[in-house]
């Protein structure tokens, strides 16, 4: 009887707990900077999935990281990590927690086993344990080979895998990431969200910081996008790009009088907006066939001349310049 009635009370209870990180007005002032790096940040994260942060350096990435993973403290608001208040519980919420930050923290002193072995001692897993676990890693991620070499002798995209080996090793709730492909080449970065992807397929929470749209476009179950301390706008990378008004981007370079150019496409009955990006006008197409025509008839009436066209779907790049009117690289 009391086994039949607890049934859907756990299973209501799973519904609810459905959120693993929740920040709540999450706000960072640095000493010094006259406006937050992190400004009245309100997120939550779900269990199992890959949930990305994405905007331009100095949107607030890494300090949102940061706080979640008690390198930073908050100057207000809060943030829970799997149920733990990060700011209250910094040592228990680290339990909880793994981190692979931007740079390479190795210890150049141990080898690759021994990177991943102590990291396991130093997080309460017993000896056996901890061994298990470092050789396990090794294997799956291509690198037994490497076990007895100095980190020293590992490339950037080894170094990077053994850095996400270690993060999961205490196996932890949530795994994050800041910006964990930024400078590796591009089968070194195909390697590492083929590994992301892995992770996410067995339940891991991933959260990671990238300024690369396509990380966050092919990688990530929802996106947020940041600048300035703010979220922006925040869902699937689907839902993101259905909000621009629009189907079709044509990027034109012209010679001529761009700002009168700029004036005549927006004139233009299938044109939904125009953005100019030094020298490159970004026109927002909706629901034409003869996008192409159109606009290449307003270049030649406007008296510009055309040096480069491309035609693509939206991107979250567009949904990025739609929000800000500037492009995610710098
Ligand atoms: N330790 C720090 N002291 C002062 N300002 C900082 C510090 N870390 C970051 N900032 C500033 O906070 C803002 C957000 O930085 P950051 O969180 O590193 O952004 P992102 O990771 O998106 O590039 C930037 O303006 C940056 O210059
Ligand atoms: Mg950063």
């Amino acid at each position: 009887m009391a086994q039949a009635t607890l049934a859907p009370d756990v299973d209501d209870r799973r519904d609810g707990d459905d959120v693993v990180i929740r920040t709540t007005d999450l706000t960072k002032v640095y000493p010094g900077m006259d406006r937050p790096a992190v400004d009245n940040l309100n997120l939550e994260v779900r269990r199992g999935e890959i949930f990305g942060l994405l905007g331009p350096n100095g949107a607030g990435k890494t300090t949102t990281g940061g706080m979640l993973t008690t390198m930073v403290v908050p100057t207000s608001g809060g943030a829970v990590v799997g149920d733990i208040d990060v700011v209250r519980h910094p040592a228990l919420a680290k339990q909880a927690i793994g981190v692979v930050p931007q740079q390479n923290t190795l210890d150049r002193a141990l080898t690759v086993w021994e990177n991943l072995y102590f990291h396991g001692r130093f997080f309460g897993m017993s000896a056996a344990d901890s061994r298990q676990a470092a050789h396990e890693l090794l294997e799956e991620f291509h690198l037994a080979r490497w076990g007895t070499a100095p980190v020293m002798s590992l490339s950037g995209g080894m170094a990077q895998r053994l850095m996400v080996a270690r993060a999961i090793l205490h196996r932890p709730e949530i795994v994050f990431l800041d910006e964990p492909t930024a400078g590796l080449d591009p089968q070194s970065r195909l390697a590492l969200w083929e590994i992301l992807q892995r992770l996410h397929s067995g339940g891991q929470t991933i959260l990671l910081t990238t300024h690369y749209m396509e990380e966050a476009d092919q990688l990530c179950d929802r996106v947020a996008i940041m600048d300035h301390g703010h979220i922006l706008a925040l869902d699937t990378p689907e839902g993101l790009k259905e909000g621009v008004d629009a189907d079709t981007i044509v990027s034109v370079r012209a010679s001529g009088d761009l700002d009168k150019l700029e004036k005549a496409l927006g004139r233009r009955k299938i044109v939904t907006g125009v953005v100019h990006l030094d020298g490159e006008l970004r026109v927002h197409v909706k629901g034409a066939t003869e996008a192409l025509p159109i606009v290449l008839d307003t270049v030649s009436k406007s008296g510009s001349r055309l040096i480069d066209l491309t035609i693509n779907e939206p991107t979250l790049e567009t949904v990025f310049i739609s929000l800000t009117g500037k492009e995610l690289r710098d």
